[in-house]
């Protein structure tokens, strides 16, 4: 099992707890689209690994151990998607695309992403760049090119 594999599954986990106060088999296994035998062998070997707590008839829930992993994947991913937006990537493709680059990044990339994220949204001032960009990612052209 690829650390990987550990993070996409406590993610899902995680979030099903936070939306809907417990985790099913069924619902991880429509959310990874993976069937739900594999699942539940893959659910007792994070229980093995301290992960998580899983009793058969009372549900899963998450140790200490797995939550803090679950809230820094999900924390990656906000940044990462939030990042992508600010690109003016469309909200799906950033979604999609957070999950993928979130359990690859260098924690000093991921700094610096949080940085940037934090400085586009809470900067006092629209950061004027920021408009040009998005001008020039849709037109290929530079904003004063069009005023002149
Ligand atoms: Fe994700």
């Amino acid at each position: 099992m690829t650390s990987r594999t550990v993070e996409e599954y406590l993610e899902v986990i995680y979030e099903l707890i936070q939306e809907k106060g417990y985790a099913r088999t069924v619902d991880i296994s429509s959310h990874l689209k993976i069937q739900p035998p594999s699942v539940t062998e893959m659910i007792q070997r994070l229980d093995e690994d301290g992960f998580l707590i899983y009793e058969r008839y009372r549900g899963l829930t998450l140790t200490k151990k797995g939550e803090e992993l679950a809230k820094s994947v999900c924390d990656r991913h906000k940044i990462l998607a939030a990042f992508l937006k600010i690109l003016g990537v469309e909200e799906r493709i950033a979604e999609e695309d957070a999950c993928k680059i979130e359990h690859n990044i260098n924690s000093v990339t991921m700094d610096r992403l949080t940085r940037f994220v934090e400085f586009a949204q809470d900067s006092p001032h629209d950061p004027a760049w920021l408009e040009h960009f998005i001008h020039y990612a849709r037109t290929g052209t530079f904003k004063c090119d069009d005023e002149g």
